[in-house]
C-alpha cells in the first residue's frame, strides 16, 4: 500500500511544478467553486496509476492542480464513497496522496440531511465535530507512520479554521449554523426512525461521506475544515420524499455561498 501510494504520489509531482499546501474536496455542493480555480494542470481520475474512479452522478473525477484567491490549491473534483463499493483504503486512498505531496490543509464539503429541528434547507453547517457511523474504520489493519496506532480525536476540526469561518460568515453575512456530522455507509436515506434515532446519538446532520477522509486526514496531521449543506430534513413533521436530484439542487442554490466562504478562508492561510 504504502509502494502504491508513493507511486502516484511520484507520478502526479512529475506532472505538475505546483506544490500546494491545501487541499479542497469538492463533494456534493462546491463544484462551483471548481469554476473559480485558475486551473493550470486537470488530471482525470482515470488517468492517475491506482486511483479508483469515481461512479456518481454530479461527481466529475478529476485532481486539479491551479490557484485560488492567489494561493496554490489541489482539489478533488468528486471524491469516492464507501456506498459505491470502494474498500475504505479506496475511499481515503487519495488522502494518504495528498499526505504524500505535502498537503496541509484540508477543506472538505458534503451535503446532509438536517436532523436538528431548528435547522433549514439551504443551511450551511460548519462540522464542529463527526460521528462514525460506517461499518468498517479506515485505519483498521497495520498503522500508518503518519500517526499513532490509537489517534486522538478530541479536535478531528481544527479550532482555528472554525473561529476564521465564523468570522469570514459575520463579515459576509453569511448564515451558518454549526454541529455534527455522522457519517453513515449509505446508499439509502433515513427511514424517520433512523433519522429520530441519529438525532438522539447526538448528530445535527446526517450523510453518507467524509468521515473517513477526516479520520485519515487527522491522523496524517493535516488540519481539516469542512462544511455540510442541509439539502434536507429528517426532522419529524417535515420529513418528505428525497432524492439525490433534489440534494444536488439545494445544494447548487446555496453553492455561491459556500463557493465565498471557502475562498476567503483559503486566501486568509
Ligand atoms: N441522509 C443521508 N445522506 C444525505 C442526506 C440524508 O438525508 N441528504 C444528503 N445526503
Amino acid at each position: 500500500m504504502l509502494e502504491k501510494i508513493k507511486e502516484t504520489a511520484c507520478w502526479i509531482e512529475s506532472r505538475t511544478d505546483l506544490r500546494p499546501s491545501t487541499a479542497i474536496i469538492l463533494g456534493t455542493g462546491l463544484g462551483k467553486l471548481a469554476a473559480e480555480i485558475e486551473v493550470v494542470k486537470a488530471i482525470p481520475y482515470k488517468d492517475i496509476p491506482n486511483f479508483p474512479v469515481s461512479t456518481v452522478e454530479g461527481h466529475n473525477g478529476r485532481l486539479l492542480f491551479g490557484r485560488l484567491g492567489g494561493k496554490e490549491v489541489l482539489a478533488m473534483e468528486g471524491r469516492f464513497h464507501y456506498y459505491e463499493g470502494y474498500t475504505m483504503q479506496q475511499v481515503t486512498f487519495p488522502i494518504r496522496v495528498m499526505y504524500e505531496l505535502g498537503i496541509k490543509n484540508l477543506f472538505v464539503s458534503n451535503a446532509s440531511g438536517g436532523v436538528n429541528p431548528e435547522f433549514e434547507i439551504g443551511d450551511l453547517m460548519l462540522i464542529t465535530d463527526h460521528i462514525n457511523f460506517m461499518p468498517e474504520h479506515p485505519l483498521h489493519g497495520p498503522n500508518f507512520p503518519t500517526g499513532p496506532r490509537f489517534p486522538d480525536m478530541h479536535a478531528a476540526y481544527d479550532q482555528v479554521f472554525l473561529n476564521q469561518a465564523r468570522t469570514i460568515a459575520k463579515e459576509k453575512g453569511i448564515r451558518i449554523v454549526e454541529g455534527v456530522y455522522l457519517g453513515t455507509q449509505g446508499p439509502t436515506f433515513e427511514t424517520p426512525a433512523e433519522y429520530k434515532m441519529y438525532r438522539i446519538f447526538g448528530a445535527d446532520a446526517v450523510g453518507m461521506s467524509t468521515v473517513p477522509e477526516v479520520i485519515v486526514a487527522h491522523h496524517c496531521g493535516i488540519r481539516v475544515f469542512g462544511i455540510s449543506i442541509i439539502t434536507d430534513l429528517g426532522v419529524e413533521g417535515k420529513i418528505v420524499e428525497v432524492s439525490h436530484e433534489e440534494v444536488q439542487r439545494a445544494a447548487n442554490a446555496v453553492q455561491p455561498l459556500m463557493a465565498e466562504l471557502f475562498r476567503a478562508m483559503v486566501q486568509e492561510l
